[in-house]
């Protein structure tokens, strides 16, 4: 087989790879700061191990390299698959790749040393977000170049996912990184006072639109059908879902910054939108569900057709529990909680991770023609990171309401009834439980590297042909 009758799975492969080692390392980051917020002497006094500089190494790690690399991974195969074409330059691919890892490695060496613009998120310093820029430009035209060479009339719903999460993260990250540099190391934002805010939570809730959902639908929408061996239960819901997703998102950034100088009519247009957002996420989720109609059965055996389930359950969650967040009266709670952190993993370990790790499961082996080592060990995996999970959120949500509700008590006499410091001890035997939870969580993830690592020793890697036009269909 020559290159250009063969699809491109070095890029999937080395993206694939990717995945799971730089999910160990942000989940490993993860657990070591949950475990600072639980025991503080883990700090050892030393800058670049305390707190405020591991927390963005691990955002950083878990969104951008663990799920960026599944996004760029399964993004380039389901392109090729439902196009019936190879990537359209297999060097700008390759571009994309070693240009991503160069980023994330840079990000794992300026974050620790303070090197931070100190936006959430953003925090990478001018010339890496020109990097960024660069190769995500260039990703944008791999991922369009392919589908304008497609040899399949129509453009499979997935990839409407894929495309959408990336062109709007190109907007989002040009508009929110533009700063004027002082040094190599240092610049301050182009925006100033309340639009800077405006501008960073309309880049920061997107980021959770585009970075953490579209694409992670894109997934769904292509990894699930498979895998149940089913057609999509709607396909003209996946389009309502679509149109009616990426319309609402875009407002909804105003509901991070309630009760704050922005003005009042904005917070309230922030909050409406995202209870409207119920209602397309909640239509994705019942499509995602609905596609096992007649498989349901194979939940029983197939362990990780149960882990997608489990993803899209704690899709429906989250995004049931952001709206109700969203409402000005509830967020006087819970926001600067843990009851954010919790609603937080819930949406990144349940959704994002498990669906990803889900999809790699599925990958893996199609990429390397070997079956998978171990069943089992997939159960051990499945059943570590769900318990994982739940001990996490359930602990959050206890440590959030208490601590809310803690922070107004006030007795008759209109003093406050509780000091910080009792509140922060109230907290303490949450902080580890989560830890062990998120302990259990990257168990897990371990146990399928593992698992992975025993499936693929030895084999070479393999790829599939494209099919002849008349087999197209
Ligand atoms: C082993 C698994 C994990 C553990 C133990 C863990 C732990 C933590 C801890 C302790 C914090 C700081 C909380 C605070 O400041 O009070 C945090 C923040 C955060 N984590 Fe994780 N995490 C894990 C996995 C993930 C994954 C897989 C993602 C995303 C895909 C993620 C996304 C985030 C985000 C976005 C924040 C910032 C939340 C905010 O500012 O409200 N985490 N994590
Ligand atoms: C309908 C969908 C959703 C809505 C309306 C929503 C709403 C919210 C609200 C109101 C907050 C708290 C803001 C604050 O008090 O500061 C929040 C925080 C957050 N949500 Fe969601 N959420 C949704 C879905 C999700 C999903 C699916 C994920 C992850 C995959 C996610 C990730 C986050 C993150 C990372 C934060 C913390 C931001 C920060 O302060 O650093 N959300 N969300």
């Amino acid at each position: 087989m020559t290159d250009s009758n063969t699809y491109n799975y070095k890029v999937v492969r080395q993206f694939a790879v990717m995945t799971i080692v730089w999910g160990i390392v942000g989940m490993s980051v993860g657990v070591l700061i949950a475990a600072q917020l639980a025991w503080p002497a883990l700090n050892f006094d030393l800058p670049w191990l305390s707190f405020g500089r591991l927390r963005p190494l691990h955002t950083n790690a878990v969104i951008f390299a663990f799920g960026g690399c599944a996004l760029f991974s399964t993004s380039y195969y389901v392109v090729q698959r439902t196009s019936h074409v190879r990537l359209c330059s297999d060097r700008l691919a390759a571009f994309t790749f070693w240009g991503w890892q160069a980023v994330i490695v840079a990000a794992a060496i300026t974050l620790p040393l303070g090197i931070t613009s100190s936006k959430e998120y953003a925090e990478l310093e001018w010339p890496i977000d020109i990097l960024i820029a660069v190769v995500w430009v260039s990703y944008a035209w791999v991922f369009f170049g392919t589908l304008v060479k497609r040899k399949i009339k129509h453009i499979y719903v997935a990839n409407w996912f894929y495309g959408a999460f990336i062109i709007t993260v190109a907007i989002l990250h040009i508009i929110n990184s533009a700063a004027l540099p002082v040094s190599l190391f240092k610049s301050y934002s182009a925006y100033a006072g309340v639009q800077d805010a405006m501008i960073q939570w309309w880049y920061g809730h997107n980021a959770v639109g585009f970075f953490l959902t579209a694409g992670f639908l894109g997934m769904m929408y292509y990894f699930v059908p498979k895998q149940a061996n089913r057609p999509v239960y709607s396909y003209r819901l996946s389009i309502i879902h679509f149109w009616a997703l990426i319309f609402t998102y875009i407002w909804a950034g105003p509901h991070h910054l309630h009760y704050t100088a922005l003005p009042e009519w904005t917070q309230s247009l922030g909050m409406v939108m995202s209870v409207i957002l119920l209602a397309p996420s909640w239509g994705g989720m019942i499509n995602g569900f609905m596609t096992l109609s007649g498989a349901w059965h194979k939940l029983r055996t197939d362990p990780v057709l149960r882990i997608l389930v489990v993803s899209i359950s704690f899709y429906g969650m989250s995004t049931f529990e952001g709206p109700m967040m969203a409402i000005k009266t509830v967020n006087a709670l819970s926001h600067y909680t843990d009851w954010t952190i919790g609603h937080v993993h819930s949406g990144a370990l349940g959704w994002v991770a498990l669906i990803s790790l889900g999809c790699m499961y599925y990958l893996f082996p199609r990429l390397y023609g070997r079956e998978m080592y171990s069943t089992k060990l997939i159960e051990v995996h499945f059943w570590t990171s769900t318990i994982g999970i739940v001990l996490y959120i359930v602990s959050m949500w206890v440590s959030g309401i208490m601590q809310g509700l803690m922070w107004r008590a006030v007795n008759d006499d209109g003093t406050l009834t509780y000091n910080f410091i009792e509140t922060v001890q109230a907290m303490h035997p949450s902080y580890i439980i989560r830890f062990l939870g998120g302990a259990m969580f990257l168990a897990g993830t371990v146990v399928m590297a593992y698992n992975l690592w025993k499936t693929v020793a030895g084999s070479k890697p393999v790829t599939a042909p494209i099919p002849l036009p008349a087999a197209a269909h």
